[in-house]
C-alpha cells in the first residue's frame, strides 16, 4: 500500500476544498507522524507524551508553519459519559479559548467508556461499553498533523455514521459528505450543501452529534476559536482548524438527547429567559421615527392582537451612533413617555445595538479610545478600523479587562435614555464592510501566508486578523469570539445592575452563549425555502445550547407574500423565540399587512401561543434545569422509529408532549403526514388521530386556520383560559387554567408546571420557583384520580394563575359522575359537564371553586368516580 506524504495530503486537501470532499481511502493512507515515548495512567486518565516523528517528516511548504515538535496528550474521564483529550505543544503555549468550559467536580464513577492509546504511531480508541461500538478512533494511520497554523485529526470508523451539527449554517440537519467551514462571517445565508467554503456564517459550534445505523448516537466537540473546516464522510468526520489546540470531548450518548445533554454539561446549560420575552414581538427596519412606531404599537392594541414587544433596528440612532437616540426623529421627552406607556400596557422596548462604534466625536467613542479600550491595527497600533453603518467604525477588545465595565456603563446612561427592557446585539461577527484594515491590505496574515485556510481569505469582512488584542491576543485566535464575549458583558448589565434575568438577542455566538443570551437566525429570506430551513436553524441551536431562538418570521429579505407570511405566522407563532422582522427595503409584513384574513390567522396564531404558554415556560424552564431539548426533530422522542428521520422538517416536538405538523409549501392546504406509533389526539379538538399500520394520515391545513398540534397521550398540560382576551403574556398570568388530560392506553398521564417570578436570575440557583407535578391515575373501572404534587415550592403567589377552572380528558370513555377535590382535607365538588359542542371521548369537568381554592400551584387530589 503506497504511504502517501502528508504533503501530498494537504495539496489534495487545499486542491479540493471548493469542489469535494477528501477520499476515505486517502485519508487512512497515511501515518500519525508521531510516537508515544511515556504513558501514566490513573483512575481519572491518561498522560502520554509523544515527539515528532521524523522519518515522517513534512516537507516543502509546512516550513511557513512549523511543525510541533512534542506533545503532551492528556485525557481526561471527566464523566460516565464524557472523555475529554487535550493535545498540547509540550514546550510552548499555545491559544486557549477561554470562558467557555462550566467547572465540574471529580466524582468517582464507573464509566461507559474505555479508552486505549497506541505508542507507534500515536492513536487513541475510545469504545462506549453498553454495545462495544468504537465512538472514536485516532487512527495511528491516518491523517493528523500538529502544525503551528494547521492541526488536523479524524474520527475513522468501520461502520456509516450521519453527522449533525458543525454550525452555522442553511443546511440540512444531516449533514451532506462534505466540508464545513466554521469562522464568525455576516453572510446572508448562502445554502450549504458541504460543497460550498463559503457557506459559513454568524456563528461557531464546532460540535457534532453523530447518529449510526442502529440510531444510536455520540458526539464530539472540538473546543477550538480559530477559523476551521468540519469534514464530514460516510463513516468519518475530523477537523482541520488553523490555530489553538486540540482540545476535544467525547460523549457516549448513547440517544442524541443524550449527547445533547452531555454536551451542555460542559459548556453549561442555558440561561432562563426572561417570561415576557417568550410572548410575540414585532420589529422592522424601518421603523423611523417615533410617530411610526408609536403607530404600530397603536395597531396592536385596535386589532386586539397581543404583543409583548416592539423593537427598533438601527433606525433610533443619531449617525448611526451606538447609545444615542436621534433627537429629531425620537425626541426623548416623547420617548420617555411613550415608553411609560408601554409598560403600562406591560409592554417592552428592544434596541438593537451594532459592534462597530461610529468613529465620531461623541461620548461612547471618545471614552473607549481615551481608555484604550479598542482592538488595535497590527500598522501602528492605532484602533483597528472598519467600515460599518455609519462609516469608519472602531471595535471594543473584549480581552482588556477594563472594557465590560466600559460597556455596562454605557448600557447604564442607554437605559436611562430609553428604558430598554432587552438588547438586540448585531453585526457582531464582528462584521466589517471591507476587508481587513480600512487603508491597509490584509498583508501579515492572510490566504498566501497561512497554510491552510477554510473557506475564503479569513479577512474577508473582517478587521484584519492580524489585530491586537490586551496582552497580544491575535484577532486571527479570537475572531470568532466577539459575538460570545459580548453577550457576557451586556449581560452583565440585567444580572448585576438590574438585578434581573438578562435579554440578548445576537447574530453571532460561540459554544457556552446559551449561559448569558439568546439567538436568532440572522438574514434570512422571504422565500418558502428559507421558511423550511428556519426549522432545522432552531433544531441546530436547540442543540448547541441555545434554545430562545427563531427565525425572522414571514423572512427579513425582500418581499414576503400574503401565503408565506401566513403560515410563517403559523409556524413562527411556535419558534422558541417568535419576532416578526423584516428589512427596510421589503414591504411591510405586521399582521395586517395583507387584510383580515392574515390578520385573523395571526391573532389564532399567536393566542395559540398564549394558551400554551405556561407550557412553553415550564419547558423551556427544563432546558435550563438539565439540558432538554424543546423545539426537537420528532426522532429525539422516538429515536428507533427511522421513518422519523427522513424528511426532518415535516414535523417537530415542542417539549415532551405535542408534534406539530406545519404547513411549509405554497398552494398546500392538505399534507400525508406522519406520527410515530403512540396515542395522539387533535389538541384542538380532542380527537384520537386513528393511525393504521402506515402511521400517516392525511391532515388539513387551513390557510385560514391554526397549525396543525397532537397531544402524546399520557400528557398533562395547563392551558390558559385569559389566552382568549389577554395582549400580553404579562395579563396571562392572572389566568385560570384548564388542565388538559390526554390519556395513554394505560389510561394515565403525567405532566408538570414550573411557576417563578419570571424575572429574578436566581431562580434556578437559589431554587427560587414552584414545580408541580400533576398525575393521572388508573385506579379500577370506577375511579380515578389526579394528583397535584410540589416537586419544590418555593415561589408563592397568591393571585397567579389562581384556579384550576376545568379538567379536560382527552381519552376518556364517559363521563365521570362524581368528583370530588380534597384540599387540605376540605372537599370541593365540580361539576361535570355534558358540553354537546364536545366529541366522543373528550369530557369536561368544571370546578366550582367558590368554596375553596384548587389551584395548579398548592397540593390537592382530585377523585373522579364513574
Ligand atoms: C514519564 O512521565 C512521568 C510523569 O508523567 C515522569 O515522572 C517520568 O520521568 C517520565 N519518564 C520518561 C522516561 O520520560
Ligand atoms: C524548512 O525548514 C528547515 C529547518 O528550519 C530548513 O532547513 C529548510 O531549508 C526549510 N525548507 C524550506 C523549503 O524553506
Ligand atoms: C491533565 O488534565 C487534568 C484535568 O484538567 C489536569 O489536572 C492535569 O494537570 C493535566 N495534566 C497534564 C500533564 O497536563
Ligand atoms: C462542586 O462541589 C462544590 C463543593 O462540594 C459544590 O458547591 C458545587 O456546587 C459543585 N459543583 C458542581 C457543578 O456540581
Ligand atoms: C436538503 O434536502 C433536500 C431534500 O432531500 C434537498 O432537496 C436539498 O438540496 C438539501 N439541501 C442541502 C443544503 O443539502
Ligand atoms: C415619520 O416617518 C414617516 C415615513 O417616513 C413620515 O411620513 C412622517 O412624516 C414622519 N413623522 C415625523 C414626525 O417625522
Ligand atoms: C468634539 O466635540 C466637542 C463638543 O461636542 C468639541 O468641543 C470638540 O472640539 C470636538 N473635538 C473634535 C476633535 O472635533
Ligand atoms: C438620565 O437622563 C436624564 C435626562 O432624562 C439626565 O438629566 C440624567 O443626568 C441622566 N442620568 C444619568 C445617570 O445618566
Ligand atoms: C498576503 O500578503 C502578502 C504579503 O505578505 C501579499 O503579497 C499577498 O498578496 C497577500 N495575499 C492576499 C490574498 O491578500
Ligand atoms: C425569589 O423570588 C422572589 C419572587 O418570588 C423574588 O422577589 C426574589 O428576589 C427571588 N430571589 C432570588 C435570589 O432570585
Ligand atoms: C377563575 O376561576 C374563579 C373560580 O372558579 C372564578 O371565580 C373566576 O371568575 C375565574 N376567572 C376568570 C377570569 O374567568
Amino acid at each position: 500500500m503506497a504511504k502517501i506524504s502528508n504533503w501530498l495530503i494537504f495539496l489534495i486537501l487545499i486542491s479540493t476544498s471548493t469542489q469535494t470532499y477528501i477520499n476515505e481511502d486517502i485519508l487512512k493512507e497515511c501515518q500519525v507522524p508521531y510516537t508515544v515515548k511515556n504513558i501514566t495512567r490513573t483512575s481519572q486518565g491518561i498522560v502520554a507524551y509523544a515527539s515528532f516523528n521524523p522519518s515522517s517528516k513534512l516537507i516543502s511548504d509546512q516550513n511557513k508553519s512549523h511543525t510541533i515538535q512534542k506533545l503532551t496528550i492528556n485525557i481526561t474521564y471527566e464523566t460516565s459519559e464524557r472523555v475529554r483529550i487535550q493535545i498540547k505543544d509540550t514546550e510552548h503555549s499555545r491559544w486557549e479559548v477561554p470562558k467557555v468550559v462550566v467547572p465540574y467536580n471529580q466524582t468517582t464513577f464507573e464509566p461507559k467508556y474505555d479508552v486505549m492509546i497506541d505508542e507507534d504511531p500515536l492513536g487513541i480508541l475510545i469504545i462506549r461499553k453498553s454495545d462495544g461500538k468504537v465512538i472514536f478512533n485516532l487512527d495511528p494511520n491516518s491523517l493528523f498533523s500538529y502544525n503551528d497554523q494547521d492541526i488536523a485529526f479524524f474520527n475513522i470508523l468501520d461502520y456509516d455514521i450521519k453527522i449533525m451539527g458543525f454550525g452555522e449554517r442553511v443546511s440540512n440537519l444531516t449533514l451532506n459528505r462534505g466540508e464545513y467551514t466554521m469562522w464568525s462571517r455576516d453572510r446572508c445565508s448562502p445554502i450549504d450543501d458541504g460543497n460550498n467554503p463559503n457557506g459559513n456564517m454568524y456563528s461557531v459550534h464546532p460540535f457534532y452529534v453523530a447518529i449510526d445505523e442502529d440510531f444510536k448516537c455520540f458526539g464530539g466537540f472540538l473546543l477550538n476559536s480559530n477559523a476551521m473546516t468540519g469534514f464530514v464522510g460516510n463513516s468519518y468526520v475530523g477537523y482541520r482548524t488553523t490555530g489553538g489546540i486540540i482540545d476535544f470531548y467525547v460523549f457516549v450518548g448513547p440517544t442524541a438527547a443524550d449527547v445533547v445533554r452531555q454536551y451542555q454539561e460542559v459548556i453549561g446549560f442555558p440561561a432562563l429567559a426572561p417570561y415576557w420575552s417568550l410572548g410575540w414581538h414585532q420589529s422592522h427596519w424601518g421603523y423611523n421615527n417615533l410617530t411610526i412606531i408609536e403607530k404600530i404599537v397603536d395597531l396592536y392594541m385596535r386589532y386586539k392582537l397581543p404583543l409583548d414587544s416592539i423593537w427598533n433596528d438601527i433606525d433610533y440612532m443619531t449617525k448611526f451612533e451606538d447609545f444615542t437616540l436621534d433627537p429629531d426623529r425620537y425626541p426623548h421627552e416623547e420617548f420617555l413617555a411613550w415608553i411609560d406607556h408601554l409598560h403600562s400596557l406591560h409592554k417592552h422596548y428592544v434596541p438593537i445595538i451594532d459592534a462597530g462604534i461610529a468613529k465620531q466625536n461623541y461620548s461612547a467613542y471618545n471614552e473607549m479610545i481615551q481608555k484604550e479600550l479598542y482592538i488595535k491595527d497590527p500598522y501602528n497600533s492605532n484602533p483597528a478600523d472598519g467600515v460599518v453603518w455609519p462609516g469608519d467604525a472602531v471595535f471594543l477588545d473584549w480581552f482588556h479587562p477594563n472594557t465590560s465595565d466600559f460597556w455596562v456603563d454605557q448600557l447604564i446612561g442607554f437605559y436611562n435614555l430609553t428604558e430598554f427592557s432587552g438588547i438586540w446585539i448585531d453585526m457582531n461577527e464582528a462584521s466589517n464592510f471591507i476587508n481587513g484594515d480600512f487603508g491597509h491590505p490584509a498583508t501579515i496574515i492572510n490566504s498566501t501566508t497561512m497554510p491552510y485556510t477554510p473557506g475564503e481569505d479569513i479577512n474577508t469582512n473582517s478587521l484584519d486578523v492580524a489585530s491586537i488584542h490586551y496582552g497580544g491576543i491575535l484577532e486571527y485566535n479570537v475572531h470568532s469570539l466577539y459575538g460570545f464575549m459580548e453577550t457576557i458583558a451586556t449581560n452583565r448589565f440585567f444580572t448585576e445592575n438590574l438585578n434581573k434575568r438578562a435579554f440578548v438577542l445576537t447574530r453571532s455566538s460561540f459554544p457556552g452563549h446559551g449561559r448569558f443570551g439568546s439567538k436568532w437566525t440572522g438574514d434570512n429570506y422571504a422565500k418558502w425555502e428559507y421558511m423550511r430551513y428556519s426549522i432545522i436553524g432552531i433544531f441546530n441551536f436547540g442543540m448547541f445550547g441555545i434554545p430562545h431562538v427563531g427565525a425572522d418570521i414571514c423572512g427579513f429579505i425582500g418581499d414576503t407574500t400574503e401565503e408565506l407570511c401566513t403560515r410563517w405566522m403559523q409556524l413562527g407563532s411556535l419558534y422558541p423565540f417568535a419576532r416578526n422582522h423584516n428589512d427596510n427595503q421589503a414591504l411591510p409584513q405586521e399582521p395586517w399587512a395583507f387584510g383580515t384574513n392574515m390578520l385573523e390567522t395571526s391573532n389564532m396564531a399567536i393566542r395559540n401561543r398564549y394558551f400554551l404558554m405556561l407550557y412553553i415556560y415550564t419547558e423551556m424552564f427544563f432546558t435550563s434545569f438539565s439540558g432538554e431539548m424543546f423545539f426537537k426533530p420528532t426522532f429525539f422522542s422516538y429515536p428507533y422509529d427511522r421513518i422519523l428521520y427522513e424528511n426532518v422538517i415535516n414535523h417537530f416536538m415542542l417539549g415532551k408532549s405535542l408534534i406539530v405538523h406545519p404547513c411549509l409549501w405554497k398552494g398546500v392546504s392538505r399534507a400525508d403526514s406522519y406520527f410515530p406509533g403512540d396515542i395522539w389526539y387533535n389538541f384542538y379538538s380532542g380527537a384520537r388521530i386513528k393511525l393504521d399500520k402506515t402511521y400517516v394520515i392525511s391532515l388539513e391545513m387551513p390557510l385560514h386556520g391554526l397549525i396543525n398540534i397532537h397531544v402524546r397521550g399520557g400528557s398533562i398540560i395547563p392551558l390558559l383560559d385569559s389566552a382568549d382576551t389577554a395582549l400580553s403574556v404579562e395579563e396571562l398570568r392572572n389566568s385560570n387554567i384548564t388542565l388538559l388530560v390526554a390519556l395513554n392506553s394505560n389510561l394515565e398521564a403525567a405532566g408538570r408546571a414550573v411557576f417563578d417570578d419570571g424575572i429574578s436570575s436566581g431562580t434556578i440557583n437559589e431554587g427560587n420557583y414552584t414545580r408541580m407535578d400533576y398525575h393521572w391515575r388508573f385506579m379500577n373501572y370506577s375511579t380515578d384520580i389526579l394528583d397535584i404534587q410540589p416537586i419544590n415550592s418555593k415561589y408563592e403567589s397568591e393571585n397567579e394563575f389562581p384556579h384550576i377552572s376545568n379538567i379536560k380528558i382527552y381519552g376518556c370513555s364517559s363521563l365521570p359522575k362524581q368528583v370530588e377535590i380534597l384540599i387540605d382535607n376540605r372537599v370541593i365538588q365540580g361539576s361535570i359537564i355534558n358540553d354537546p359542542g364536545l366529541i366522543p371521548d373528550v369530557c369536561k369537568i368544571e370546578i366550582s371553586n367558590s368554596n375553596g381554592n384548587f389551584s395548579p400551584n398548592r397540593p390537592s387530589q382530585v377523585i373522579f368516580r364513574y
